[in-house]
């Protein structure tokens, strides 16, 4: 079966309406912030899946190593008949779970929901040639934002991998995990992929790698803004920062002003002085206990929790209680 074409809950208008918002928002604040959403157009989901590749980035050889060792305990597990996939990517590693539902049969299809309409489009045309028998049916949709639109019913298990969970600001993960109960029904199911919490000298270089290749991802969020706002920030006039916060557990990615500049975007003038550093990501890192209690704080009931060999990374399945 070929893929469906994608539905569409966030068109290009909402798009730009939000980006707007967040831009004006973001860079009218003190200390001056943009969220990590607008990372993600085409370039910057190439410039991703190259991180992926990193020898530095272990989250995704980490949790690769769980879900080939554990696809089919999954499978076995859940019996899920809809598989959901939030901020799903190019699914790569969501194949390995794909193939092992296929062994096991009754997996009746597969719904990837993204911000990024180029990676949906190239993983969905991917997937469903691969899997003949199997609807694949593609979301451009927001995580925080369009949970309660997802399709009903039948047994269903959302995966939500790459540690993007980390991505979200502690109050916005309760949010979500609060808001992602609310839209499914007792005995359906969540996979988390997390990072834990290790040493600062394994963390920080997988967020400053020595190719420059996260430097430039980082970089691209200021891109985005230029070419949809029309804005006139200097990208290379920034400089990526990655630094391990020990009090929050998380890594934060900044762009640090070289100079002084001023930029134009929108109806601001937007200054910054030399080494002012604007936000653009946090990474949580977590602890075994603390997935399990937050998600027992949503509603879940953790029914297994796995780590890659060297324990970098978890894999969390809770269920719908
Ligand atoms: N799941 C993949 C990709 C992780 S990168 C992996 O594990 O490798 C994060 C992905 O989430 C990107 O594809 C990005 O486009 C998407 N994303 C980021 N913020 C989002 C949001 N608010 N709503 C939907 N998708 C989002
Ligand atoms: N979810 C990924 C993570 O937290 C996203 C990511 C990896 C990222 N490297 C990055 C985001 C660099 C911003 C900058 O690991």
């Amino acid at each position: 079966m070929s893929a469906e074409p994608l539905e569409i809950y966030l068109t290009e208008q909402d798009l730009d309406r939000s980006l707007r918002e967040d831009v004006r928002t973001g860079l009218t604040a003190d200390p001056k912030w943009l969220p990590p959403k607008w990372f993600y157009d085409a370039r910057g989901s190439e410039l991703f899946e190259e991180i992926t590749r990193l020898p530095e980035y272990y989250p995704t050889r980490a949790e690769r190593s769980v879900l080939a060792e554990r696809a089919a305990d999954i499978a076995e597990l859940t019996g899920a008949k809809t598989l959901i996939e939030l901020g799903s990517g190019s699914s790569e590693k969501t194949r390995l779970l794909l193939d092992a539902f296929t062994r096991h049969g009754g997996l009746g299809s597969f719904v990837p929901l993204d911000v990024s309409v180029s990676a949906l489009r190239r993983s969905t045309a991917r997937i469903a040639a691969d899997h003949p028998g199997l609807r694949v049916r593609g979301i451009v949709g927001d995580f925080t934002r369009h949970l309660d639109r997802l399709p009903p019913g039948g047994r269903r298990l959302v995966v939500f991998l790459g540690g993007t969970i980390g991505n979200l600001l502690p109050d916005e993960r309760a949010g979500f995990l609060a808001a992602m109960r609310g839209a499914l029904e007792e005995g359906d199911w969540l996979l988390v992929g997390t990072d834990l919490v290790k040493d600062p000298s394994v963390l920080v270089p997988a967020y400053d790698d020595a190719a420059g290749v996260t430097a430039e991802f980082n970089r691209n969020v200021l891109r985005v803004v230029n070419r949809k706002l029309g804005a006139d920030f200097v990208p290379e006039a920034f400089t990526h920062v990655a630094l391990w916060d020990a009090d929050q557990e998380w890594i934060e990615m900044r762009l640090r002003a070289r100079r002084p500049m001023r930029v134009r975007v929108l109806d601001l003038d937007v200054a910054f002085a030399e080494g002012e550093e604007l936000r653009t990501e946090i990474s949580a890192k977590f602890r075994p206990e603390r997935i399990t209690a937050e998600l027992a704080a949503a509603g879940f009931t953790t029914e297994r929790s796995w780590t890659d060999p060297d324990g970098l990374f978890g894999v969390t399945l809770g269920r719908a209680t």
